[in-house]
């Protein structure tokens, strides 16, 4: 059954979610409070790179299934359906995470609803955030106990957003148990096509479907920091962690997936997720059980001060006065997104050490440019490399694993790569009189 719907914030997530839920066939309303993106979303154009959503966007305007506001009133007129997704950002010199702005979603929404109506929540929270927002949302609300509280955490990934709401591995509920209501049933109106596909259901209680969330991010994240653990013995000892990941990877029970060493983990969601369950596990007395997450969170920022060292190792012990050319930015390929990048963070720090760093990447220029404006930008992967002692790939796009010897043989100063990605083929460059180095091979 179509249903209406609202979806606040758009973000990633957010403007995802509505032009997807219109794509299911609902009446979508998405909210923010940002003028200039509502702008732009309403023009068709997504403020942000992430494949394939743009025509999503595009078909639904034209449909007139998905319209933007700024008005919560409009909002809470309209639907009786309320998504929850704005950001829950690192608090700043805290490991917590803000919750600033899905508080004042629920502070804004609840005294407007006077209906019976159903808040899912999709932002990542502490768990006992639901439980909390429930509370608050039934005393605000002029309906009182007849708004619900459920959540429903996104798992997508950047660059493959759309794929991952529209056919998404699994869908989670959390319902308060101690009020049944209609939660559960609306979801099932919300996710028919999705749940006729057979893409399994799992119902539980706010906390756990809070901590489903959580546990899933700190396990991949785990995963990245013990291939990168292993690339670390693999150099003291002249191994090659890439071989290792493919052997080890072939048994099911490990699976390759997620084994790919390298600079390691950023983005916008694993390295603030961590540490927002660690400060969290500290608050209801749990934290030695998530002290592991420091190794991890310690070995993945090790890797960016490693590709530093490695690099003024490779030009001769000092950077001072050298020309670095750095390929990719983005935390990661398919992305514009530059939230705690390891390509940009160590860019930063080869600048910072005197060497001229010239930056390109197919997407993330202009983000860059407004959190590392000193850097130097290219307006392609030659041109960066232009006079370079040594050149760094540091995201793989398909564009970079592309390159070839011939591509770069007549500008660079000195036939030198370094493969923070582990994603090109050693031999190629080494064949071509290039000094190949990559991470734990
Ligand atoms: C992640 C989760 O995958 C997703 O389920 C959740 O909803 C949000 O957080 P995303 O931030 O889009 O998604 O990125 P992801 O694909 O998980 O990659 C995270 C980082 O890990 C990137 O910087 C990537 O380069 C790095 N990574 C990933 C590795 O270093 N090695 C790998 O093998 C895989």
């Amino acid at each position: 059954m179509s249903r209406r719907i609202a979806v606040f914030g758009t973000g990633y997530l957010g403007a995802t979610h509505a032009a997807c839920m219109a794509e299911l066939g609902h009446d979508v309303l998405g909210v923010d409070v940002d003028a200039a993106k509502l702008a732009k979303l309403e023009a068709g154009e997504v403020p942000f790179y992430e494949p394939g959503l743009e025509e999503v966007l595009k078909r639904n305007l034209a449909n007139g299934r998905l319209r933007f506001t700024s008005s919560y009133e409009a909002a809470a007129d309209f639907a009786d359906v309320h998504f929850i997704g704005v950001g829950t950002p690192q608090r700043k010199g805290e490991f917590a995470a803000d919750l600033t702005y899905v508080d004042s979603v629920i502070e804004t929404l609840a005294p407007l609803l006077t209906q019976p109506a159903v808040i899912f929540g999709k932002s990542t929270v502490p768990v006992g955030t639901a439980h909390r927002l429930g509370e608050r949302a039934r005393m605000l609300a002029p309906a009182g106990d007849a708004v619900e509280l459920a959540w429903n955490p996104e798992f997508l990934r950047e660059g493959y957003a759309v794929k991952d709401t529209l056919h998404p591995d699994r869908l989670v509920l959390g319902i308060d148990r101690a009020r049944p209501g209609n939660a559960e049933a609306v979801a099932r109106d919300v996710y028919e096509d999705l749940l006729g596909e057979g893409i399994p259901f799992i119902v539980t209680d706010l906390a756990t479907s809070e901590l489903v969330k959580t546990a899933a991010n700190a396990f991949l994240a785990t995963k990245i920091s013990y291939i990168n653990a292993m690339a670390e013995v693999c150099e003291a000892a002249g191994a090659d962690v890439s071989v290792l990941a493919d052997a080890i990877g072939h048994d099911a029970r490990i699976g390759r997936r997620f084994l790919n060493a390298g600079i390691g983990f950023g983005g916008g969601c694993l390295p603030k997720d961590i540490r927002a369950f660690m400060a969290r596990a500290g608050e209801i007395g749990a934290d030695e059980a998530l002290t592991f997450l420091r190794e991890v969170d310690n070995i993945n920022m090790r890797r960016r001060t490693r590709m530093v060292e490695l690099v003024r190792d490779i030009v001769g012990g000092s950077l001072l006065g050298t020309r670095v050319a750095v390929l990719g930015a983005a935390f990661k390929p398919d992305s514009d997104d530059v939230r705690d990048s390891p390509a940009l963070n160590i860019a930063g720090q080869i600048q910072l050490q005197g060497a001229s760093v010239s930056v390109y990447d197919p997407k993330a220029m202009e983000n860059s440019r407004k959190i590392f404006p000193t850097l130097e930008y290219s307006t392609s992967a030659k041109e960066a490399c232009q006079g370079a002692d040594v050149t760094l790939v540091l995201t793989e796009w398909e564009e970079f694993r592309a390159l070839i010897p011939e591509d770069l043989d007549s500008v660079v100063r000195n036939r030198r790569i370094v493969d923070g990605r582990n994603c090109l083929n050693p031999g190629t460059w080494e064949n071509s009189n290039w000094t190949y180095r990559g991470l734990g091979r």
